[in-house]
């Protein structure tokens, strides 16, 4: 059950500050991709936001005294297997402080309306490398089932 002072709202590029600061911090907890953390480069997130405004989205979960405590990006894909539209979510934290009252799981229920909107087919998800079985749990209560691993490779 989640605290019903708990708001999800979604973010415009002019919040990109608070989304990205909660993302920063997520990857600093989580080890295996402290990598991609270290490169984080602020303008160019913000400059590939504004250019693909219209299938970024952004939403934060907003605690009691109006604080960002939780917040998830997600992006509107393509596929064919997919017959069409379908989201990804890229990034989705909860604080600590606030892990285990429902929040992570309010924020996918948004996530699930938000795709309902936009007639997306499916909404897939990569967990973390590290601390994956707590999330992919997290996940699979929620129905999401496993789709196998996933691969990257940088571009320079
Ligand atoms: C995974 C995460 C988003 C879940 O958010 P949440 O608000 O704690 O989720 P809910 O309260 O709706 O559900 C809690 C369940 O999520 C799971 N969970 C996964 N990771 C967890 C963590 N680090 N702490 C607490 N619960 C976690 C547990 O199964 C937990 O069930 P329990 O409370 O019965 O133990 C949150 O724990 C988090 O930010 N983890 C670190 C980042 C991460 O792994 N993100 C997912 C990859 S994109």
């Amino acid at each position: 059950m989640t605290d019903p002072d708990i708001h999800i709202h979604e973010l415009g590029i002019d919040s990109a500050d608070d989304v990205i600061d909660s993302v920063a911090a997520l990857l600093r907890e989580l080890d295996g991709e402290a990598e991609d953390a270290g490169a984080l480069d602020r303008e160019r997130v913000l400059a590939a936001w504004r250019s693909r405004a219209a299938t970024v989205f952004a939403l934060a979960a907003r605690g009691p005294d109006d604080s960002v405590i939780g917040v998830a990006t997600v992006v509107e894909s393509f596929a064919i297997y997919a017959n069409g539209h379908y989201g990804v979510i890229n990034e989705l934290v909860v604080a600590p402080a606030w892990r285990s009252k429902g929040v992570g799981r309010a924020l996918l229920q948004a996530i699930y309306t938000l795709g309902g909107r936009r007639k997306w087919s499916r909404i897939d998800v990569t967990a973390p490398s590290s601390g994956s079985e707590r999330a992919r749990k997290f996940y699979e209560r929620d129905g999401f089932t496993f789709a196998g691993p996933k691969l990257k490779k940088y571009l320079s």
